[in-house]
């Protein structure tokens, strides 16, 4: 079946679509360059497939290495980049980091496929949206100015392939705009790697109750929301990774709306972090402790995706909701306690 390039695949969201990806038949290819994540999530990849990935260890900012790396796998239908620095608030402190890195590693992949066809699937953020004017925000909504040199790097990536696509007639492309992942996989064998103090809520919640950090601060109880804490829609992230196996099935069948698209990849539900914080007590019985403190610099008050467009056009519907992202969540948490992939 088609191979399948992953960039970025022993990261959070990469590993999940990698285990998505083959059982939807597909073979997945790793690239990684193991700056934040384990060699050892491949290990978990094969016990909840029972297949290893093919892995190559090394930097998409390498153009050498890329250019090689396709010259030897001419077999690769389509490729889904996930690779990029991702940390909002490190990304306001090195800049350059993200922006060399970000656009580098992108460039040398679509420079590198310039005279194949390839599917090419990326990810990108409601981040592009800053604070909608409108709730909840479609696809058509006007990109805002960025806040973090991050959410700017997925602005700018999103009209590098637009115009690709739009000059070359061998890329087929869907940029797919996350909110905000959470969860792990069923097994408990994979999930988000815990490497330094957790700039998520759902990790940080997962590991105060774990004990690992000390008290969860909600940060600003006084937003114009319906309790005061800001609304964020939360996609499991099986979800997500199935989203990335309809993208490349959208773009494998040829995508009627053109050679360039864009979707919204949430639930279509706000929910609070107050409210996200009873869910996860709800759901794994542990009293999180947890007190509301000032507000974060760069967050925005409330957003939540009108995911129509994805329903319809890429097939694709969100599955799993709030308490089953918390449930696996915690067992993740509870997994790693007993088995640290990180030395
Ligand atoms: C969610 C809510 C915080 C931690 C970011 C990126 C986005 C995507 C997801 C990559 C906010 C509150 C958090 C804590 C808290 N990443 N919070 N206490 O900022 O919505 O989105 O991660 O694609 O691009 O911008 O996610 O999980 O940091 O915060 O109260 O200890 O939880 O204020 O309201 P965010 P988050």
């Amino acid at each position: 079946m088609h191979k399948i390039l992953v960039t970025g695949g022993t990261g959070f969201i990469g590993s999940h679509t990698v285990v998505e990806l083959y059982q939807a038949g597909y073979t997945p290819i790793i690239i990684d360059n193991l700056s934040n994540s384990s060699i050892r999530i491949l290990d978990q990849i094969e016990k909840i497939i029972d297949y290893r990935p093919e892995f190559h260890q090394f930097d998409l900012c390498d153009e050498v290495a890329v250019k090689n790396f396709v010259a030897n796998n001419p077999d690769i239908s389509g490729a889904i980049h996930f690779a990029a620095s991702k940390a909002v608030g490190e990304s306001v402190l090195k800049p350059l980091k993200y922006y060399h890195n970000n656009f580098f590693s992108l460039i040398n992949l679509l420079n590198a496929y310039q005279d194949t066809p390839i599917n090419f699937v990326f990810s990108s953020s409601c981040t592009v949206y800053g604070q909608p004017d409108q709730l909840p925000v479609s696809e058509s909504a006007p990109v805002k100015t960025a806040e973090s040199p991050y959410g700017n790097t997925k602005q700018i990536a999103e009209e590098i392939l637009q115009e690709t696509a739009q000059a070359y007639d061998n890329y087929q492309i869907v940029s797919l705009r996350y909110f905000n992942p959470a969860g792990a996989h069923s097994s408990a064998l994979i999930g988000e790697l815990p490497i330094g103090v957790p700039q998520n809520l759902v990790p940080f919640i997962t590991q105060t109750a774990i004990g690992k950090r000390e008290k969860l601060t909600v940060f600003g109880g006084d937003y114009d929301t319906t309790d005061g804490s800001c609304v964020r829609d939360y996609i499991h992230v099986v979800d997500l990774a199935k989203a990335h196996v309809a993208a490349i099935q959208l773009l494998e069948k040829g995508n009627p709306a053109g050679r360039y698209d864009v979707f919204n990849i949430g639930t279509g539900i706000g929910y609070s972090v107050l409210e996200a914080i009873k869910a996860f007590e709800k759901t794994s019985g542990q009293q999180l402790n947890y007190e509301v403190g000032p507000r974060r610099d760069g967050d925005i008050v409330k957003v939540w995706g009108d995911v129509t467009k994805s329903a319809e056009k890429l097939g694709w519907k969100a599955e799993l909701g709030i308490e089953e992202m918390m449930k696996s969540a915690w067992a993740w948490e509870k997994y790693i306690q007993q088995n640290p992939l990180v030395d």
